[in-house]
């Protein structure tokens, strides 16, 4: 396979910290390769707009450190059909584009898959999602900062919670994983934690946090996951513990996108500039249709398929963790 000499870049859905520090890693490894590399905007909507522009190592000083993404993101629905990726093919065959780099979650890996399969333009992917749910990396962009995010935030929330006898009930974000929840909720002690794998039902909180009451807590803090299975919304868990144990003044605290956003902390800084590093590497020694990863420390390769359809599982130890020393 032929190595590319020009690539382009986009960051796709959500946006998360790190974005930017992988793209500049992208940039900046094509320049040291000598690489023409193009930055588009606004996800795929850009290489069906043709909005895109050519980068140096200068074009991406100083965003190391910026949460969001420079590039600007986009959920687009005309990428889904074969007339938008066709005019996105149109767009980087005229410009002489022989590889894509692609930064963002599994809905964006199957776009890149799909226009891999029509089109032949190797791609190669790049995790960037808070949620930390993809397979094929033990890390995505974005959720270490996220988890810092959160836990900042609920150790500010316990002050107020312990100072007024509260019980604080704390959505995080995560629509299919709980990786954020129980992570931050283990990391700021939280009493409880409910999360979208493992559906304990209600009951059993309340059990939990009727005995923690007789033990002489005065205060909790309960997070969970907004994919929670147990059916309810927070405020409706809110309502339920409310009845059922009346002593509890219950509040409800919706962290919602304060959590994506803000400057990476410096574990996915690290990880965004590997992981750019090694996707334009790996590009030049003719990988496609595959998503960089870490596991165990080292940098790996999954094809985009598993990446999208496998399951990135939850440490059930963890789970053995928050409920031993929810005690
Ligand atoms: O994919 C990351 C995520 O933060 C999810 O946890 C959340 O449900 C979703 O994005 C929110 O997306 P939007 O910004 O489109 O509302």
């Amino acid at each position: 396979m032929k190595k590319p000499n020009k690539i382009a870049v986009l960051t796709s859905g959500g946006d998360a910290p790190g974005m930017n520090a992988a793209v500049r890693a992208v940039v900046r490894s094509c320049a040291f390769y000598d690489i023409e590399c193009y930055g588009v905007y606004q996800g795929y909507q850009g290489l069906i707009d043709g909005n895109m522009k050519l980068m140096n190592a200068r074009s991406v000083n100083n965003i190391v450190n910026k949460g969001g993404t420079f590039l600007k993101s986009a959920r687009c629905l005309e990428f889904r059909t074969p007339e938008g990726r066709a005019k996105a093919y149109k767009n980087i065959q005229d410009k002489g584009i022989d590889a894509l780099v692609v930064i963002g979650g599994d809905g964006s890996f199957t776009g890149a898959m799909i226009f891999q399969q029509e089109h032949n333009v190797p791609v190669i992917g790049i995790p960037g999602t808070i949620d930390n749910d993809i397979y094929g990396t033990r890390y995505t962009l974005g959720y270490d900062t996220a988890l810092n995010t959160v836990v900042e935030v609920i150790d500010k929330i316990r002050d107020t919670a312990s100072s007024h006898n509260r019980l604080f009930i704390v959505e995080v974000m995560g629509r299919d994983a709980g990786h954020i929840a129980l992570n931050s909720g283990i990391g700021a002690g939280a009493e409880e934690i409910l999360i979208p794998e493992e559906n304990r039902g209600l009951d059993q909180m309340l059990e939990s946090l009727q005995r923690s009451e007789k033990s002489g807590k005065s205060s909790s803090i309960v997070v969970v996951a907004e994919g929670d299975k147990t059916g309810e919304n927070v405020f409706e868990i809110a309502k339920y513990i409310e009845t059922n144990l009346p002593y509890y003044e219950v509040r409800v605290s919706v962290l919602g996108h304060m959590q994506r956003g803000g400057a990476p902390s410096c574990f996915d800084r690290v990880l965004a500039s590997r992981m750019g590093v090694h996707a334009v590497e790996k590009l030049r020694e003719g990988a496609s249709n595959v998503m960089v990863g870490v596991i165990d420390d080292k940098m790996v390769l999954t094809p985009l398929e598993k990446a999208i359809k496998g399951k990135s599982e939850i440490n059930n130890n963890l789970l053995r963790v928050a409920d031993i020393l929810s005690i």
